[in-house]
């Protein structure tokens, strides 16, 4: 398979632009578009009589898989137990086959979350696997393969291949809501026509954010330390983005939960550690605009990732602010992931690291 840059000075970069046309992809594949409705076809999960959902991946695919936790929580509420694949596959979880598996990889090929799948299938599960690589060995060895449709990925860092898996997730959520009795048809039509709408508001949050993002990794350069914080579903995504930045351009950064910032990393702030938060304005925003205040309190430099609701509410001084357009509750995963992918990726290139192949990583892991 012949993949190149195009235009593009890395993969990474290419990758990241992709994303608007792989993601319509794969909605194609699990959205029907004339009617807005989730392809009943689609299931090889029967959500309906699920007792719980147990996710266990590696990586940027187990940060997709925390979103999804959120996601099949609230709008199916089916309980999720979720782990790294490296901790699942030795907890003996205790399990029953009124609960299903499911297993999130690019490769299809980790280590880690392959031996995670052979514990459940011993157990009995039913197994649904969520990969790109669909003759992948996870693929082979699960009952249902939902695949996330991202074309060959070739850098290290994943990007296309975590918002096609969130794509996936979202989609999987609203058919379980729906099985459940928990989304109703009405709202299950609202719910796909904004998905249909991502990849356009995508391509739109990718060309208006490019100037501003690279202008502010050229001072994020600059320092050592950086703290990622975000509540609910942008708690993974706080994860992901200090993921993504110390993978590429090995500053060190964490990602808190946006709440849990009393309880220690607030001992770090100073003007030498910027926070970067990431908050669009939903139920969890007022909350999350507090904890900018405490760090605005001492010193900290905040970069404020929000929407447009969201920067007209926040009257505090941010070192930078990010302002996407405002969008539904079910794709701001999605959308507000591009402004961290390309943080990530202006200020690696800025360091001048090897962006597609980063020291010490490979693409996929197929050793403990
Ligand atoms: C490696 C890669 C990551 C990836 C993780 C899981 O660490 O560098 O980008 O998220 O493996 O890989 P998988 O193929 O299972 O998604």
């Amino acid at each position: 398979y012949m993949v190149d840059k195009g235009n593009h000075r890395h993969f990474m970069e290419k990758e990241i632009y992709e994303q608007p046309e792989v993601i319509s992809h794969a909605l194609s594949h699990y959205v029907d578009l004339a009617s807005y409705s989730i392809r009943p076809d689609i299931a090889g999960i029967d959500f309906e009589h699920l007792k719980g959902l147990a996710i266990s991946a590696c990586g940027t695919a187990y940060l997709s898989g925390l979103v999804g936790k959120y996601w099949f929580e609230r709008y199916a509420r089916l309980p999720v137990e979720i782990d790294v694949a490296s901790e699942f596959r030795y907890r003996e979880l205790p399990l029953s086959k009124d609960q299903a598996a499911l297993f999130i990889s690019q490769s299809g090929e980790t280590a880690d979350t392959l031996a995670s799948l052979r514990y459940c299938k011993d157990e009995g599960l039913s197994i649904g696997a969520v990969v790109n690589v669909s003759e992948s060995t996870i693929a082979r060895e699960a009952d249902a393969v939902f695949p996330i449709l991202a074309g060959p990925e070739i850098g290290v860092a994943s990007t296309k291949a975590f918002t096609c898996q969130l794509a996936v997730l979202a989609s999987l959520s609203i058919a379980a809501g729906r099985a459940r009795g928990r989304i109703t048809a009405e709202e299950e039509r609202e719910m796909v026509r904004h998905l249909s709408e991502m990849p356009r508001i995508m391509s739109r949050v990718l060309n208006s954010i490019h100037d501003p993002i690279e202008q502010l990794s050229r001072e994020l350069s600059k320092f050592r330390h950086v703290l990622y914080l975000g509540r609910g579903t942008s708690y993974p995504l706080a994860l992901e983005g200090a993921l993504k930045l110390k993978e590429i351009s090995y500053i060190h950064a964490e990602g808190y939960a946006a709440g849990e910032l009393k309880h220690g990393p607030i001992a770090l702030i100073d003007e030498t550690m910027p926070v970067i938060v990431i908050a669009p304005h939903d139920r969890f925003f007022e909350k999350t605009v507090s904890n900018m205040q405490e760090v605005a309190a001492r010193g900290g430099k905040i970069i404020f990732i929000t929407d447009e609701k969201g920067a007209a509410a926040s009257k505090l001084e941010t070192m930078a602010t990010i302002v996407l357009p405002d969008v539904a509750e079910i794709i701001a995963p999605m959308v507000f992931s591009l402004p961290i992918q390309l943080l990530a990726y202006h200020t690696a290139v800025f360091m001048g690291t090897d962006v597609d192949q980063p020291r010490n990583l490979a693409k996929s892991v197929t050793v403990e």
